[in-house]
């Protein structure tokens, strides 16, 4: 019977040594005469054990890891073609804690299939959302992602069935659908580990959109700094196409959509949607005024439906499972399953898929199995880099966008950064006044001007002068820039900034002069 083995070609397991452990495989394979083949998957989002060799046997598939390219003689050896037990065995991939404790909608295959073959996701339920749809009527097909309840996982949390339904009633002649692939926010990688693992998720979700809202086109903006993504997307889109999903007639049907990749030149506010058409028109990315809102006048001034990979990737199950499937998990207005990423100073670090309402708690101390430095956690920045810090005392805080808000935090697209006790809470107030000065688009005063007095005046706090009046200072700007920014960049930098402030005060006073003993 052939053998197959799975080696990831994720970008997170490839930076880990992935594409010469899959080489050594190979060599050894061929030498070894052994009748074999070689799957490069998606990564499983368990990033301490990458890379995660599997292989398939009679009860499942079994994982190794992390593995070496120098391990891989000895593991066949040592049977790794049988699943047998050897050191860097793992035992069956699906029994893993981390894995076992999920509910995978969205990621429901990846990891699990060869990225870009097509046979592969219709063998794993793929395609059976978009069959649904072609059933429908484009209303339909929007009061179902509508009645789920998903709201837009890029950051604001919006719903995503209203947006659609706005450029759905919006006559025009063209319209069309923007992926916000950029994914900037410190700490996240969803959006890339799906386009890696499992694209035509996404271009699924995208003709799905196309279709519910009359649109023909779809752009996939993704970041420069995401070069794999973009060769699996593009080879993706390129199967897509001569199968029959994506071009003239998508499965066969009288709808037409196709998608371009573009690629971001890599300024965080050219995630920022407006910043985002911008840059997709061939401009420099700077963030247009609102109205009109890109659901009137979006890309090429056409009626347009901007949504981030998560939100895109996650209507294929809701119209393969039925929004009521779908709205079933989650808590109060969050609905559905949010992947959180888990990173920074982290024992488990990786991306854990879940129903809303799991506490900061259970993710940082239980899945996350607290810091890999093993001292105290102090603090966590959730939401990116305009996320609050959260420290130990609000750990309580379900995982839930109104919970998060109430307490002045953000879910942003859920990314998780995680602090030990030597962190230096003032030092990461600057950093966010510092980061907002650098990305700003400039286009408004708080944000632009604002930023860089921020940063001098934490400056002026950590060299102790007039400490109180820096403080009266800092609190005054950080609402002048909340209230008076255009965008969430000024708008939201005072987030981490007064977070910093309020919960870790300690860090903002100058140390006591060490008196010494006569
Ligand atoms: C400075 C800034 C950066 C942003 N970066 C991203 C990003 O990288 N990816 C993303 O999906 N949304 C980002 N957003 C949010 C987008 O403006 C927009 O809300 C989102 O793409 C809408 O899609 P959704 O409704 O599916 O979340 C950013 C917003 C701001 C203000
Ligand atoms: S808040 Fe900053 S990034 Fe946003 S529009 Fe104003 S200057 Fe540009």
């Amino acid at each position: 019977m052939s053998i197959t083995f799975y080696v990831p070609r994720d970008s997170g397991a490839l930076a880990l040594g992935a594409e010469k452990v899959a080489k050594t495989l190979e060599n050894e394979i061929t030498a070894r005469k052994l009748d074999a083949k070689i799957i490069r998957n998606g990564s499983r989002g368990m990033y301490w054990l990458e890379p995660m060799v599997e292989v398939e046997t009679p009860g499942g598939r079994v994982a190794y890891g992390p593995v070496k390219a120098s391990d891989v003689a000895a593991l066949l050896d040592g049977g790794l073609a049988e699943g047998r037990v050897h050191p860097l065995w793992l035992g069956l991939t699906e029994h893993l804690p981390f894995l076992s404790k999920q509910t995978r909608l969205t990621f429901a295959r990846c990891g699990i299939t060869d990225p870009v073959s097509l046979d592969d996701y219709r063998a794993h339920d793929g395609l059976k959302g978009l069959q649904n749809t072609l059933t429908l009527s484009r209303a339909e097909i929007v009061a179902q992602v509508t009645e789920s309840g998903l709201r837009g996982r890029g950051g604001a949390g919006f719903p995503t069935g209203i947006k659609w339904k706005t450029v759905l009633d919006t006559l025009a002649p063209q319209k069309y659908i923007v992926c916000n692939a950029d994914e900037g926010d410190s700490g996240t990688f969803a959006d890339r580990m799906i386009m890696e693992g499992d694209p035509f998720v996404l271009i699924e979700g995208m003709a799905i959109a196309g279709i519910a809202v009359e649109a023909t086109k779809g752009y996939i903006y993704i970041r420069s700094e995401y070069p794999h993504a973009i060769a699996v997307m593009n080879e993706a889109i390129e199967v897509a196409r001569k199968a029959g999903v994506l071009g003239a007639s998508v499965l066969g049907s009288s709808y037409v959509f196709d998608i371009e990749v573009r690629v971001g030149a890599g300024a965080y506010v050219c995630g920022e949607e407006t910043a985002l058409l911008e840059s997709l028109e061939g401009r420099r990315g700077i963030v247009r005024a609102k109205p009109p809102l890109p659901a009137h006048k979006g890309l090429f001034g056409k009626p347009t439906v901007i949504n981030n990979v998560i939100s895109l990737a996650s209507v294929p199950v809701i119209m393969d499972r039925g929004a009521a499937f779908y709205k079933d998990f989650g808590m109060g207005r969050s609905r559905g399953t949010i992947p959180l990423q888990i990173a920074g100073n982290v024992k488990y670090a990786g991306l854990f898929e879940a129903a809303f309402g799991l506490t900061l708690g259970e993710i940082v101390d239980d899945i996350g199995g607290g810091t890999a430095t093993g001292r105290p956690v102090k603090a966590v920045q959730v939401g990116g880099p305009l996320g609050a810090y959260f420290p130990r005392s609000l750990f309580d805080t379900p995982f839930d966008y109104e919970a998060f808000a109430a307490k002045d935090g953000l879910i942003g697209h859920a990314g998780l950064v995680v602090f030990d006790d030597s962190v230096d809470m003032l030092k990461q107030a600057r950093f966010a006044m510092e980061f907002c000065a650098v990305e700003s688009c400039g286009k408004c005063t708080p944000c632009r001007i604002g930023s860089t007095r921020g940063v001098e005046v934490v400056d002026r706090l950590s060299a102790n002068i007039e400490p109180e009046k820096q403080i009266a200072v800092l609190t005054d700007l950080c609402n002048t820039m909340k209230f008076g920014s255009l965008c969430a960049l000024g708008g939201f930098t005072p987030y981490p900034v007064m977070s910093a402030l309020n919960h870790f005060p300690e860090d903002f006073r100058p140390a006591p002069i060490a008196v010494a003993a006569e």
